[in-house]
């Protein structure tokens, strides 16, 4: 009877070790080969580990952000992500990142969200909290989260520069920021502060770049709001993809 018990409980890993590979295959096969077998301290395996640990960024989304920033690696600037929470997705950028001359700037409130504008109303009810008005504060983390997830990877804290704060263009001269960007990972949920950086970072974005704004026409109107109108002055020098997956949505920002 034990040996039976054994034999089904072996099997039943052996079925799910060979499940986990065979998606880590699908996971890599999406990953650009050409691009990652120049950076041979990037760890396929450590790579996997923080795609599975990202909150709120879909796989989909992770891959996005590791085949843009591993298209943009050579270009000359630095690297930002406006919203930060705790840190996940700034563990995958950080990972990337860390063997290079790049400075990587982090923006966050770490109160949470600010009030929505009058262009954000709720569309998607993510915490259940009937009014977007009950949102404010909330996804509030602290400071020591994310540098946690950062000391994880071994990022080197010279190359870090953490802006506190809540964005608005009212607020800009508290904040510092890089002379070139390669990419940016904006991810504030609102219309207002999601504009003022587009409207901030646009200029400073060098040709080639790449911003990724997550939460396009997801939980609040505001993102796809403020996307759009940004973009409709702009269409001569940034070119957008639209990516909707069942656990994300977002828009990926090309500078020609
Ligand atoms: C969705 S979370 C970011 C998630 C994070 N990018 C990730 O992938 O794990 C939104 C974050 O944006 C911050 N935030 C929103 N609006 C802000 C503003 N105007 N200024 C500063 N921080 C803001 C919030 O504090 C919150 O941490």
């Amino acid at each position: 009877m034990k040996d039976i018990i054994k034999k089904i409980i072996t099997y039943r890993e052996t079925i799910k070790n060979k499940h986990l590979d065979l998606f880590k295959e699908i996971v890599f096969d999406k990953i650009d080969g050409d691009k990652i077998i120049k950076y041979p301290e990037i760890k396929m395996d450590k790579l996997f580990e923080i795609l599975l640990d990202l909150k709120g960024t879909s796989l989909v989304e992770g891959l996005n952000i590791i085949n843009s920033l591993l298209g943009t690696q050579e270009l000359d600037g630095d690297v930002c992500e406006f919203g930060v929470a705790q840190g996940k997705t700034s563990k995958l950028i950080g990972y990337l990142i860390k063997n290079t001359q790049k400075k990587f700037y982090l923006y966050d409130s770490f109160e949470g969200l600010p009030k929505p504008s009058a262009l954000d109303r709720l569309k998607d009810d993510i915490f259940d909290l009937k009014k977007i008005e009950n949102y404010q504060g909330k996804m509030s983390h602290k400071q020591d989260e994310v540098i946690s997830e950062l000391n994880k990877i071994k990022f080197d804290m010279n190359n870090l520069i953490i802006n506190k704060g809540f964005f608005f263009k009212e607020n800009l001269s508290k904040f510092q920021f890089p002379k070139k960007i390669t990419f940016a990972y904006l991810d504030f949920d609102f219309y207002q502060p999601t504009l003022d950086v587009l409207n901030t970072i646009d200029k400073i974005l060098i040709k080639d770049g790449i911003i990724i704004v997550d939460d396009y026409d997801f939980f609040s109107t505001g993102v796809k709001t403020a996307v759009d109108s940004w973009h409709d002055l702009n269409k001569e020098t940034f070119t957008v993809i639209k990516k909707k997956t069942t656990l994300s949505n977002f828009i990926i920002i090309r500078k020609n």
